[in-house]
């Protein structure tokens, strides 16, 4: 929270009773639950028989899952195996074809943009291949989703901005360009921008890629953290498992459109089921598959059945 000399907490309340520095704030109702009909839950997020297809092509086949608030949970499993899918599904960006995904007890429907535009409010996304705004500084990148969602005076906008920035030990790097930043300074802002509306769910995917060990471990300490302070609920995408496992209080792995084992860490890591060992001791052989699913290389190169012996 922004050490701002209100009378109230910015966030905490909503209307013009709430003044900052002598100023009455007309919006500031971007941190109170969702909405008012959600009701308490112990699961921020549930995912009950999810089934979701690009077209003809199943990805999604009868999917359940659990987000309780407050913790990390680690979605892993193979290229291609559809995490992303979820994270997409449960962000409404996508409609499920079957089942349902609730948030706060309440349906997630990509069909209503305007319920959806609410509920994504209370989101942040750290996108797989999210790049940063090129032509807006780090400053800027950081304020856009408030300026998006929030009627902020300028001033608590400058500070609320710095105040996310300094969470991702970024303070100093405010003025600079995207491209006079590295690549794990712009995922640090990229995550100091998901929390910018301080979201209840804050999904991360593939947080640790293209990260050396040393910016890996920064990360990965800093969405346990923001998790904590902010009280917050985050699903994290990856295929690293010692990063992942270091933060994630519970794991499901997925793979060909179903969760084929879950638990906590330490069960996982004592998992005897073929899959999770093969992710977990990072072995090339084993139930992942390595082909995208279609033809075979024998049918696709033309040659006889007869040939093939
Ligand atoms: N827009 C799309 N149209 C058709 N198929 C798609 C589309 N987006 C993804 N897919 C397919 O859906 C499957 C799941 O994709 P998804 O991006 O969820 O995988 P992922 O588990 O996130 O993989 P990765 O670890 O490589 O990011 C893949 O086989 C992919 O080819
Ligand atoms: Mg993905």
């Amino acid at each position: 929270m922004p050490a701002c000399g209100a009378e109230s907490t910015p966030g905490r309340h909503s209307g013009a009773a709430v003044t900052w520095r002598g100023q009455a704030l007309h919006v500031l109702n971007y941190n109170h639950g969702f909405v008012s009909s959600f009701r308490p839950v112990p699961n921020l997020v549930e995912i009950r028989n999810l089934h979701f297809s690009y077209g003809e092509r199943s990805i999604l086949s009868g999917i359940d899952m659990d987000f309780p608030r407050g913790q990390v949970i680690a979605v892993m499993g193979g290229s291609g195996s559809g995490k992303t899918t979820i994270l997409r599904l449960i962000g409404g960006q996508l409609q499920a074809g079957a089942g349902t995904i609730e948030i706060s007890g309440e349906a997630v429907d990509a069909r209503n943009a305007k319920r959806m535009y609410a509920m994504r409010r209370k989101m942040g996304m750290l996108f797989q291949h999210g790049a940063l705004f090129t032509d807006l500084s780090v400053f800027e990148n950081v304020a856009f989703p408030m300026r998006e969602h929030a009627d902020l005076p300028d001033d608590l906008l400058h500070d609320l901005v710095l105040m996310k920035l300094h969470a991702v030990g970024l303070r100093n790097a405010a003025q600079l360009m995207p491209a006079e930043i590295s690549g794990g300074m712009a995922r640090r802002v990229a995550l100091a921008r998901a929390i910018a509306l301080d979201p209840q769910l804050i999904m991360y995917d593939e947080p640790f890629a293209g990260l050396d060990p040393i910016s890996m471990g920064v990360t990965a300490n800093l969405i346990r953290r923001l998790n904590d302070v902010l009280g917050s609920t985050s699903i994290l995408v990856s295929h690293d498992v010692n990063e992942s496992f270091s933060i994630a209080d519970y794991v499901y792995f997925l793979s060909q459109g179903k969760i084929v084992a879950h638990g906590t860490p330490d069960a996982m890591r004592a998992s005897a089921d073929p899959y999770v060992r093969q992710f977990v001791h990072a072995e090339a052989d084993g139930p992942v598959p390595f082909h995208y699913p279609g033809a075979t290389l024998a049918e696709d190169l033309g040659l006889s059945a007869e040939a093939q012996r």
